[in-house]
């Protein structure tokens, strides 16, 4: 390792998932980022994206973060955290600062944010990020950085995230105890949606959806940044304990099973195959029950179209997001589920692809998946929080990473 690299900056992502754990650290380079230390663990001690056993999930966090750091050769000190726990939630608050003419700076930007956040603070929610959208001056719209403009007003719609703070406790307080301070908290969906929409996406607008172990994730991106995020805590695991359940087959086996011969639509060869089903409680052989695959997809597809219309719903219900995003791209470990992409194309009416972390040296083919898009956004959360500080230390408005050098560091409020 040379020398200007270290100088450039160690970053380090922690994603505290249902399923797995998953820690990043990444040395900050001229071209971008390239990962130096991977570690990752299945978790215990959680569900649906929250911590319910400390010890366990700390035991989990701490074996991922070190197998991270053997690799890499060196310590971490704080990490970027995903989180989807705490039900994060979006609002969207359009406000409105006066000028008086003078020329706008950071202080005005900061006073516009500072007034979202208030207008979202005391419903006993904890506020994770605030985003603002493009700004306004004088009614004039579609302003991306109007810092040196004049006016006499300045608006902007500021997307808000806020949690429940309990969660997001928990979670924080297992990271305290594996001795590592949290830089920032970021809510998972968005990072997955940093790590696998290509520029054009997140400019002209897309949804992203992580389908996870517990949970699933949304988030729709226009003009370069996140106008909503959910939650929902329904994810791939229901889908196994669905099958477990209709085919008494273990846990194991029906994960084995839905990997191997899962599909959320049915095919015509669906009668004719038939999968052998060990049943609970028998050993391999003697248990094996032939069953046609068939069963298998009736059993895997209500359960995947629920979740889908659920988020359909919440989108709808949420006004702004359904509209704006044609485009939708899936990810998370459940996307790989068969047939996932055309049944989410039914549903929403949407152009649909899979997706997974693009651009990030360094990450090898088992960890560049798209179960690893929340940890690889998290990753590049931090380069835009970092490319901004720099730009900014050196007098420059704008940061090299796209729309991320609209705002600084200290405009991104966090907890
Ligand atoms: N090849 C596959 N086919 C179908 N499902 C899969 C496949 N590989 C993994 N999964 C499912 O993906 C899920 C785990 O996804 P992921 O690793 O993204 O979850 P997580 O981030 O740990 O959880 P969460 O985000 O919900 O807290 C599990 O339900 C697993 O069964
Ligand atoms: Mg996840």
């Amino acid at each position: 390792m040379t020398k200007s690299k270290v100088r450039n900056g160690v970053i380090a992502a922690l994603d505290v998932g249902t399923s797995k754990v998953c820690c990043f650290i990444a040395l900050v380079e001229d071209d971008g980022l390239r990962v130096i230390g991977i570690g990752h663990q299945v978790s215990q001690g959680l569900r649906s994206g929250a911590v319910v056993d400390m010890e366990a999930a700390e035991a989990s966090i701490s074996a991922a973060v070190h197998a991270a750091e053997q690799m890499a050769d060196q310590r971490i000190h704080d990490v970027y955290l995903g989180f989807s726990a705490g039900a994060p939630a979006s609002r969207s608050v359009t406000v409105e600062v006066a000028l008086n003419g003078h020329e706008i700076g950071d202080s005005d930007l900061r006073r516009a944010l500072d007034q979202g956040r208030d207008r979202c603070e005391g419903d006993a929610r904890e506020i994770v990020h605030t985003i603002p959208g493009s700004y306004a001056i004088d009614g004039n719209r579609g302003i991306h950085d109007p810092r040196g403009m004049y006016g006499e007003r300045l608006g902007v719609k500021v997307h808000v995230i806020t949690a429940a703070p309990g969660p997001m406790r928990n979670l924080k307080t297992c990271v305290a105890r594996c001795h590592l301070g949290v830089a920032e908290c970021v809510v998972s969906p968005y990072a997955s949606g940093l790590a696998s929409l290509v520029d054009d996406e997140r400019e002209l607008g897309a949804t992203v959806i992580d389908i996870g172990g517990g949970t699933t994730g949304v988030a729709v991106f226009a003009d370069g940044d996140a106008i909503h995020t959910d939650v929902v805590p329904v994810g791939g695991n229901h889908i196994t304990n669905d099958i477990a359940r209709g085919l008494s087959t273990p846990i194991d086996h029906a994960e084995r099973m839905k990997a191997l011969y899962g599909s959320a639509l049915f095919s015509p060869s669906d009668e004719r195959e038939t999968i052998d089903v060990r049943l609970i409680g028998e050993d391999d052989e003697a248990g094996a029950n032939p069953v046609p695959r068939s069963r298998l997809t009736g059993i895997i597809r209500p359960r995947m179209e629920e979740i889908f219309e659920l988020v359909r719903a919440r989108l709808e219900a949420s006004g702004q997001a359904q509209a704006v995003a044609h485009r939708m791209v899936l990810t998370g470990g459940a996307s790989q589920l068969q047939g996932v992409r055309e049944l989410a194309a039914r549903i929403f009416g949407k152009q649909v692809r899979l997706g997974r972390p693009g651009q990030i040296h360094g990450l090898a083919e088992a960890t560049a998946g798209p179960a690893f898009s929340t940890c690889a956004g998290l990753l590049r959360y931090a380069l835009g929080v970092r490319a901004e500080d720099s730009a900014r230390a050196i007098g420059a408005g704008e940061g090299p990473d796209g729309r991320f050098g609209r705002i600084g560091q200290w405009l991104r409020e966090s907890l």
